[in-house]
């Protein structure tokens, strides 16, 4: 078992494309994914897994997916990927299989636990778990009872007080909130989707939302509205008593800042 803690980084958000010229609301996504990329080597000098918690590509091009793995491959630690609603793979034909091993429904590291939740539900924005991936989390939260244990999903399980953001959030999350009472081994649930920063505690469950590692959005807005936060990354070192210690980590200040004109993405 490690004595040390576990790091875990996790990167969310990449809407990445087949092109390197195409951009987000004015940002280069694959570009702004390989800084934070660069930045997490940089900073970090042990790391023992990195999750990507879904919104990988933008245009669900085979492409995109291969440069994800191509800059995540240059770390020596393994990494995993969640789906998020934009990530509609169906088009990818036969090549979806050689990602299959990427997204795996759970993750041990030392004494830890990370449980993947597919949120995803094909063709919406909304998030939503069948009753088929609520079973399956409940019968590995009963398996894995023993470990400190972070769920993970793409989804925002809890509301961000932001009316547009809300809309389109986890729809059946009581039903996470209802299971995890008997499951008091579960330390934290971190999501991506909502491109912002967040640290609070619901339900007696600490909930994490992480920056994109691109456009981020505006906390608090009724409507749409993006944000000159940059890019960035969540670090969380996980102690082998179940401790969390969590940091979010931005490229500069204002080397990336979006295109304000768009009402939507
Ligand atoms: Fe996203
Ligand atoms: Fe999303």
């Amino acid at each position: 078992m490690l004595q040390r803690p576990v790091n875990l980084i996790q990167l969310s958000d990449c809407h990445l494309f087949a092109d390197d010229a195409s951009h987000l609301m004015g940002i280069r996504t694959n570009s702004a994914f390989a800084h934070v990329a660069a930045m997490v080597k940089d900073q970090e000098p042990a790391i023992d897994h990195i999750l990507v918690t879904g919104d990988i590509s933008q245009d669900n091009s085979l492409e995109s997916y291969k440069y994800c793995q191509h800059v995540l491959s240059a770390f020596t630690a393994p990494f995993s990927w969640l789906r998020g609603n934009h990530d509609d793979m169906s088009g990818l034909g036969d090549a979806v299989h050689q990602f299959a091993p990427l997204f795996p429904d759970h993750i041990q590291i030392g004494n830890w636990v990370i449980l993947m939740l597919n949120t995803q539900t094909n063709g919406e924005i909304h998030g939503l778990l069948t009753s088929e991936e609520l079973d399956r989390f409940e019968s590995q939260l009963v398996a894995f009872q023993e470990h400190p244990t972070v769920v993970a999903m793409h989804h925002h399980p809890v509301s961000v007080k932001s009316r547009w953001m809300d809309d389109i959030a986890l729809r059946n999350r009581e039903a996470v909130f209802t299971l995890l009472k008997g499951y008091p081994q579960v330390q934290a649930i971190i999501h991506g989707h909502t491109h912002q920063e967040r640290d609070i505690v619901h339900q007696g469950v600490r909930v994490l939302g992480v920056p994109s590692t691109c456009v981020q959005f505006q906390p608090g807005a009724e409507g749409f509205a993006v944000d000159d936060r940059q890019p960035g990354y969540r670090r969380l070192r996980l102690y082998p008593d179940g401790a969390i210690e969590t940091e979010v980590c931005r490229l500069p200040e204002g080397s990336w800042l979006p295109d304000r004109s768009q009402s939507g993405y």
